[in-house]
């Protein structure tokens, strides 16, 4: 099993219009959001992150969005179909940047897939594009510490950057260091929203944890230290996933 995927890895790298697929999973508020940004810009990958992708829709006010919001705001998941659905449309945008030369090698999945239904449905799609998943990151954090994270975390309404105001503040509170933007709570970080999303992640996405680790693809991180030492970590971690080994590939 293994040895199709290092050779299916040395496939990615060489071919020029197939991506590398990396998934960054854990809990709410284990950094998956701070980590991404850093992440994608050290290895080149691009974003693929449904939270984001949904509170978009939901600024956009459509119909879809108004539903969306909904489920979101209960602290709740938004249904499997529509989320694939979107998945599969950022998909095909990333490929069609790299197509066109854009420099983009692959996509970091944050916060997807979180079921076994949503894993089932991204192997259809990457077996269709006759891709495979390059590595799937964990990252570990206390239940407490996450509690107390999300408590603190503020986010820009113009930029999106996540602050913290206990451990990555503003230099002024309340503005965005970035580009100056207010900086506001997420609807669904109330302690009630927080403690019904942990309990989700335990029944729904705990599962799919322990899955992907009988398939062996699982990396662990301890996510409860500086974020620089989080991403340096990330990024070792993909990057061994990333190296074919000479004596697995014919
Ligand atoms: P989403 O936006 O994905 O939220 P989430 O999974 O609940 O994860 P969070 O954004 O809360 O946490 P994070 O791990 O990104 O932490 P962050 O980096 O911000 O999803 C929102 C909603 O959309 C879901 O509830 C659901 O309704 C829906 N949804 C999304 N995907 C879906 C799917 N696949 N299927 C169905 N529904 C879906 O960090 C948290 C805080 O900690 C920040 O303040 C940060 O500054 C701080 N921090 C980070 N790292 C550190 C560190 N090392 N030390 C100290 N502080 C740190």
């Amino acid at each position: 099993m293994r040895t199709t995927h290092w050779a299916e890895v040395r496939l990615v790298k060489e071919s020029p219009n197939t991506l590398m697929h990396v998934i960054l999973m854990g809990p709410q508020g284990s950094g998956k959001g701070t980590q991404s940004e850093r992440v994608r810009a050290r290895l080149n990958l691009g974003s693929i992150a449904t939270g984001e992708l949904f509170r978009e829709a939901i600024k956009s006010g459509t119909a879809l969005g108004q539903q969306i919001q909904a489920v979101y705001d209960r602290g709740e998941l938004v249904p499997d179909g529509l989320t694939v659905a979107l998945v599969e449309e950022r998909l095909d945008q990333l490929a069609g940047e790299r197509a066109r030369g854009s420099g983009i090698d692959g996509a970091l999945y944050d916060g997807f897939p979180r079921t076994l239904a949503q894993a089932d449905a991204l192997n259809r799609v990457l077996q269709a594009r006759g891709e495979d998943l390059t590595a799937v990151v964990v990252i570990d954090v206390p239940r407490e510490t996450l509690v107390e994270r999300l408590a603190g975390r503020r986010v820009c309404s113009a930029c999106g950057r996540v602050y913290n105001i206990e451990s990555d503040p503003p230099a002024v509170d309340g503005v965005c260091s970035a580009c100056g933007g207010q900086l506001t709570q997420r609807a669904d970080d109330t302690p009630g929203a927080v403690a019904k999303r942990l309990d989700l992640y335990q029944k729904e996405t705990a599962p799919l944890v322990d899955r992907y680790e009988r398939e062996g693809r699982v990396q662990r991180i301890d996510g409860d230290r500086s974020i620089d030492e989080v991403t340096e970590s990330i990024v070792a971690a993909i990057r061994s996933s990333m190296a074919p080994r000479p004596a697995r590939v014919r």
